[in-house]
Protein backbone atom coordinates (compact mmCIF):
# COMPACT_ATOMS: atom_id res chain seq x y z
CA UNK A 1 0.00 0.00 0.00
CA UNK A 2 1.27 3.72 -0.51
CA UNK A 3 -0.02 6.91 -0.33
CA UNK A 4 0.45 10.57 -2.26
CA UNK A 5 -1.07 13.79 -2.21
CA UNK A 6 -0.65 16.86 -4.12
CA UNK A 7 -1.80 20.83 -3.62
CA UNK A 8 -2.29 23.06 -6.63
CA UNK A 9 -2.84 27.10 -6.50
CA UNK A 10 -5.47 27.41 -8.52
CA UNK A 11 -4.76 30.34 -10.40
CA UNK A 12 -1.79 28.46 -11.59
CA UNK A 13 -3.96 26.59 -14.05
CA UNK A 14 -6.54 29.01 -14.78
CA UNK A 15 -5.58 30.30 -18.51
CA UNK A 16 -3.53 27.48 -19.52
CA UNK A 17 -3.35 26.40 -23.09
CA UNK A 18 -4.60 23.49 -25.00
CA UNK A 19 -1.07 22.41 -25.30
CA UNK A 20 -0.87 22.04 -21.42
CA UNK A 21 -4.49 20.18 -21.20
CA UNK A 22 -3.37 17.74 -23.66
CA UNK A 23 -0.40 16.93 -21.43
CA UNK A 24 -2.85 16.19 -18.21
CA UNK A 25 -6.08 15.26 -18.92
CA UNK A 26 -7.27 12.68 -21.86
CA UNK A 27 -9.53 12.69 -24.53
CA UNK A 28 -12.75 11.42 -21.79
CA UNK A 29 -11.35 13.59 -19.26
CA UNK A 30 -11.66 16.77 -21.62
CA UNK A 31 -14.96 15.83 -22.48
CA UNK A 32 -15.73 16.06 -19.05
CA UNK A 33 -14.09 19.16 -18.90
CA UNK A 34 -16.29 20.37 -21.13
CA UNK A 35 -19.28 20.16 -18.88
CA UNK A 36 -16.72 21.47 -15.51
CA UNK A 37 -15.11 24.49 -15.15
CA UNK A 38 -10.53 24.96 -14.70
CA UNK A 39 -11.25 23.25 -11.16
CA UNK A 40 -11.52 20.19 -12.84
CA UNK A 41 -8.35 20.52 -14.32
CA UNK A 42 -6.62 21.49 -11.07
CA UNK A 43 -8.27 18.22 -9.67
CA UNK A 44 -7.03 15.98 -12.24
CA UNK A 45 -3.58 17.44 -12.46
CA UNK A 46 -3.25 17.22 -8.24
CA UNK A 47 -4.69 13.68 -8.54
CA UNK A 48 -2.10 12.85 -11.20
CA UNK A 49 0.66 14.10 -9.13
CA UNK A 50 -0.72 12.48 -6.15
CA UNK A 51 -0.22 9.40 -8.05
CA UNK A 52 2.83 9.96 -9.05
CA UNK A 53 4.28 10.06 -5.54
CA UNK A 54 2.35 7.02 -4.28
CA UNK A 55 4.55 4.96 -7.06
CA UNK A 56 8.01 4.28 -5.96
CA UNK A 57 8.77 4.47 -9.74
CA UNK A 58 7.30 7.65 -10.64
CA UNK A 59 9.65 8.32 -13.40
CA UNK A 60 8.47 5.72 -15.85
CA UNK A 61 4.80 7.52 -15.47
CA UNK A 62 3.29 9.69 -18.10
CA UNK A 63 0.24 11.45 -16.43
CA UNK A 64 -2.10 10.27 -19.97
CA UNK A 65 -1.33 6.86 -18.26
CA UNK A 66 -4.03 7.61 -15.75
CA UNK A 67 -7.41 8.36 -16.60
CA UNK A 68 -9.68 9.70 -13.63
CA UNK A 69 -13.30 9.69 -14.75
CA UNK A 70 -16.54 10.74 -12.44
CA UNK A 71 -18.70 8.48 -11.12
CA UNK A 72 -22.63 9.06 -11.44
CA UNK A 73 -22.31 10.36 -7.84
CA UNK A 74 -19.43 12.90 -8.97
CA UNK A 75 -16.54 10.68 -7.09
CA UNK A 76 -13.54 10.27 -9.22
CA UNK A 77 -12.01 6.97 -10.59
CA UNK A 78 -9.27 5.75 -12.09
CA UNK A 79 -9.81 3.75 -15.02
CA UNK A 80 -8.03 0.65 -15.45
CA UNK A 81 -6.45 0.69 -12.12
CA UNK A 82 -8.71 -0.58 -9.29
CA UNK A 83 -5.59 -0.41 -7.11
CA UNK A 84 -5.65 3.51 -7.04
CA UNK A 85 -8.26 5.68 -5.02
CA UNK A 86 -8.13 8.51 -5.14
CA UNK A 87 -10.07 11.82 -3.00
CA UNK A 88 -10.15 15.57 -4.31
CA UNK A 89 -11.26 18.38 -2.62
CA UNK A 90 -11.31 21.98 -4.09
CA UNK A 91 -11.38 25.48 -2.07
CA UNK A 92 -11.77 29.09 -3.80
CA UNK A 93 -7.62 29.18 -4.06
CA UNK A 94 -6.50 25.66 -3.47
CA UNK A 95 -7.07 22.40 -5.00
CA UNK A 96 -5.67 19.25 -2.97
CA UNK A 97 -6.23 15.68 -4.09
CA UNK A 98 -4.93 11.98 -2.32
CA UNK A 99 -4.03 9.07 -4.11
CA UNK A 100 -3.82 5.86 -2.12
CA UNK A 101 -2.45 2.45 -4.12
CA UNK A 102 -3.23 -0.68 -2.43
CA UNK A 103 -1.61 -3.80 -3.85
C1 LIG B 1 -19.06 15.05 -2.38
C2 LIG B 1 -19.29 16.32 -1.61
C3 LIG B 1 -18.91 16.08 -0.16
C4 LIG B 1 -18.40 17.43 -2.22
O1 LIG B 1 -18.19 18.44 -1.28
P1 LIG B 1 -17.80 19.94 -1.66
O2 LIG B 1 -17.24 20.55 -0.43
O3 LIG B 1 -18.96 20.58 -2.32
O4 LIG B 1 -16.72 19.88 -2.77
P2 LIG B 1 -15.16 19.52 -2.71
O5 LIG B 1 -14.45 20.61 -3.44
O6 LIG B 1 -14.67 19.21 -1.35
O7 LIG B 1 -15.10 18.18 -3.56
C5 LIG B 1 -15.31 18.19 -4.93
C6 LIG B 1 -14.70 16.94 -5.49
O8 LIG B 1 -15.16 15.83 -4.71
C7 LIG B 1 -15.26 14.71 -5.56
N1 LIG B 1 -16.59 14.17 -5.36
C8 LIG B 1 -17.77 14.61 -5.85
N2 LIG B 1 -18.78 13.82 -5.41
C9 LIG B 1 -18.22 12.87 -4.62
C10 LIG B 1 -18.75 11.78 -3.90
N3 LIG B 1 -20.04 11.49 -3.90
N4 LIG B 1 -17.88 11.00 -3.21
C11 LIG B 1 -16.55 11.27 -3.20
N5 LIG B 1 -16.00 12.31 -3.88
C12 LIG B 1 -16.84 13.10 -4.57
C13 LIG B 1 -14.98 15.15 -6.98
O9 LIG B 1 -13.67 14.73 -7.33
C14 LIG B 1 -15.06 16.67 -6.92
O10 LIG B 1 -14.18 17.32 -7.75
P3 LIG B 1 -14.29 17.22 -9.36
O11 LIG B 1 -15.71 17.55 -9.69
O12 LIG B 1 -13.29 18.21 -9.86
O13 LIG B 1 -13.91 15.80 -9.71
C15 LIG B 1 -20.74 16.77 -1.67
O14 LIG B 1 -21.06 17.09 -3.02
C16 LIG B 1 -21.69 15.69 -1.16
O15 LIG B 1 -21.88 15.55 0.04
N6 LIG B 1 -22.30 14.92 -2.03
C17 LIG B 1 -23.17 13.85 -1.58
C18 LIG B 1 -23.38 12.93 -2.69
C19 LIG B 1 -24.18 13.62 -3.73
O16 LIG B 1 -24.69 14.71 -3.55
N7 LIG B 1 -24.32 12.97 -4.86
C20 LIG B 1 -24.99 13.55 -5.99
C21 LIG B 1 -26.34 12.95 -6.19
S1 LIG B 1 -26.20 11.29 -6.76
Amino acid sequence: MNIGCDIVENKRLKNKNQDFINYVLTKKEQEELAHKNYLYLCGRFAAKEAIMKAFPNTKSHNLLDFEILSNEDGSPYCVNHKEIKISISHEKNYTIAFALVIR
